[in-house]
C-alpha cells in the first residue's frame, strides 16, 4: 500500500499536495477547509511588513485563455500580495497551526530588501508555530516596481543576502521561490543554496499580457480602461516549470537541493511529472481556484493507485527517476529511427494527420488509395517528426516505432545500426569530437 507521507525540507505532510500562496490559502476560513479536504499543507498567502495593507485594483484581477469550449489553459493575475492586515494573519496562522497539527503550514514572506525588516518578520512568524517560511522572490508585478519580489529574484547576489538573513534570524527552514523571469534559473537556485535555503519553491508567475479587446483597441483585461502586464500561470505553464525544475535537479552545483514544484499540476499525473524530474512535492493554485479543494482527492487515490501498480512504496522510490534519462540535445542519438504507423482499426478518416504531414512535415501520408479514402503512412518519406500523433484526434490511434537494429531505413536506404551516435561526433558537425591518431 503506497505511503504518500512526505518530508520537504525538513517540513512533514501526510501527502505532498500542498496549495501554493496565493488565494486558495489567502485566509483560516479557506485553509481550514483546503485541509478538511486533505490537502497535505499550504504555503499561506504571502504577508508583507506591518503597517497599511497593500491595495488591490477594484476591477478585474484575472484573465484566462480559455480553449474554445471553454477549458482553462492560462490564467493571468495582476493581485498583489495579501490585502488584510499582518496580525490579522498571523492570528489566524497560529489558530490553523493549532487545529491542524499534521499539516505542512508556511508562510510566504515579502518585506523591502534590508536586514530590519527581514529580523522583524520573522521573530513574529516563528511565534504562530508555523513549519517554515517561503521567500516570495517571484511576484512579477506591482511588488517587484517597489523592489521586491522579482526584482530580488533576478539578481542572484540579493537572493544570497536575503536568504542568510533569514538562515541568521530564523531556526525555521527557508524555502526560497524562484521566478521563472530569468534567462537561466540554475544561477538563481544556486544563489538560495549558498545562502543556506533548505529548499527552493518554482515557479512563481510568468510576465504576460493576455490580450486586447478588438472593438476599443484597448488592454484586455483593463481597469479604467487600462492594464498592466500581470503574472500567467495554470496547464500552460507546466512545461516551463518541469524545465527549470529539472535544470536545478540536474545541476551538480544544486544537485540534492530540495525542490517543491509549482506550475500547471492538476491532476497526480502533473504531479508525477514535477516529481520525477525530481521535486520532492509540488504545490497547486489555479487548479484549486478553477475547480475547488476536493481535487486533492483525486490527487491522492490516483498518485495512490500509481504507486501500487508500479510497486513503489513511498514516493522517493520514483522522485527524480527522470533526470538521467534528460541530457542536452548534442547527446541525443542520431541513429535511433522512428516510423509513425496508423492502426487502421481506430482510424475514423478525418484526415488531419495527412494535412499537417502534408503541408507542413514530410509528405509521408496518404489520402487516397486505389481510389479510396485511406490514410497510410508511407515509410520511405517518413522521419517520426510526431506531428501527426500530436494533431490526430483519436488517442493511441497514431504511433510511433523504433526500428530496431539490422532494419532498413525505408527513407535513406541504411541499416540500423545498435551503435548510438551523436553530434558531437557526427561528421557533418564541423566542431565534431575527433579521436586523436
Ligand atoms: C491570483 C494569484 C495570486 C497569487 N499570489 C501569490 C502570492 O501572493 N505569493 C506567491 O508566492 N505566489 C502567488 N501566486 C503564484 C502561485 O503561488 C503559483 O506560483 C503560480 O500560480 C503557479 O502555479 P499554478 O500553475 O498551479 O497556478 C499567485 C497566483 C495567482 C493565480
Ligand atoms: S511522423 Fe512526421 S513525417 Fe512521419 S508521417 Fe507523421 S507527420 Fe509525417
Ligand atoms: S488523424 Fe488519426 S483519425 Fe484522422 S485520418 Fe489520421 S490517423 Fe485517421
Amino acid at each position: 500500500m503506497a505511503d504518500l507521507r512526505n518530508t520537504f525540507a525538513g517540513i512533514r505532510s501526510p501527502n505532498p499536495f500542498w496549495l501554493a500562496s496565493a488565494p486558495p490559502t489567502d485566509k483560516a476560513y479557506n485553509v481550514h477547509r483546503a485541509f478538511e479536504a486533505g490537502w497535505g499543507g499550504v504555503v499561506w498567502k504571502t504577508l508583507g511588513e506591518d503597517g497599511p495593507p497593500v491595495v488591490n485594483v477594484n476591477g478585474p484581477r484575472y484573465g484566462a485563455l480559455l480553449t474554445p469550449d471553454r477549458r482553462m489553459l492560462g490564467f493571468n493575475n495582476i493581485e498583489l500580495i495579501t490585502d488584510r492586515p499582518l496580525q490579522q494573519n498571523l492570528d489566524e496562522i497560529r489558530e490553523v497551526k493549532r487545529l491542524w497539527p499534521d499539516r505542512a503550514m508556511v508562510v510566504s514572506l515579502m518585506v523591502p530588501c534590508n536586514e530590519a525588516a527581514w529580523k522583524a518578520i520573522l521573530a513574529r512568524v516563528e511565534d504562530t508555530g508555523a513549519d517554515g517560511v517561503e521567500l516570495n522572490f517571484g511576484c512579477p508585478h506591482g511588488m517587484s516596481e517597489r523592489g521586491m519580489g522579482a526584482a530580488v529574484g533576478q539578481v542572484p547576489a540579493y537572493i544570497e543576502m536575503v536568504t542568510a538573513w533569514c538562515k541568521q534570524y530564523s531556526r525555521l527552514p527557508v524555502i526560497v521561490k524562484l521566478t521563472p523571469n530569468v534567462a537561466d534559473i540554475r544561477p538563481p537556485a544556486l544563489a538560495a543554496k549558498k545562502g543556506g535555503a533548505d529548499g527552493v519553491s518554482l515557479i512563481n508567475t510568468i510576465n504576460s499580457i493576455m490580450g486586447v479587446d478588438p472593438m476599443t483597441l484597448a488592454m484586455s483585461p483593463s481597469t479604467g480602461g487600462m492594464g498592466s502586464h500581470g503574472g500567467y500561470c495554470g496547464p500552460a505553464v507546466k512545461p516551463i516549470a518541469l524545465h527549470m525544475v529539472a535544470e536545478i535537479g540536474r545541476n551538480p552545483e544544486t544537485a540534492g537541493l530540495p525542490i517543491s514544484g509549482i506550475g500547471g499540476v492538476a491532476t497526480w499525473r502533473d504531479a508525477l511529472d514535477h516529481m520525477a524530474l525530481g521535486a520532492t512535492n509540488v504545490q497547486v493554485c489555479t487548479a484549486a481556484m478553477t475547480f475547488g479543494f476536493k481535487i486533492v482527492q483525486e490527487m491522492i487515490d490516483g498518485l495512490s493507485e500509481y504507486m501500487d501498480s508500479m510497486g513503489f512504496r513511498t514516493t522517493a522510490d520514483f522522485q527524480g527517476r527522470a533526470l538521467p534519462t534528460l541530457t542536452d540535445w548534442q547527446y541525443l542519438n542520431l541513429n535511433a529511427i522512428s516510423k509513425a504507423v496508423i492502426d487502421q482499426d481506430k482510424c475514423i478518416e478525418c484526415g488531419r494527420c495527412h494535412i499537417a504531414c502534408e503541408d507542413t512535415s514530410h509528405q509521408a501520408i496518404t489520402a487516397v488509395k486505389d481510389g479510396v479514402r485511406h490514410f497510410e503512412v508511407k515509410e520511405a518519406d517518413c522521419v517520426g517528426c510526431n506531428l501527426c500523433v500530436t494533431v490526430c484526434p483519436v488517442p493511441e490511434c497514431i504511433t510511433l516505432r523504433t526500428l530496431q537494429p539490422g532494419e532498413v531505413d525505408a527513407r535513406t536506404g541504411r541499416t540500423v545500426t545498435a551503435e548510438a551516435a551523436d553530434w558531437t561526433t557526427h561528421p557533418n558537425n564541423p566542431m565534431r569530437q575527433t579521436v586523436p591518431a
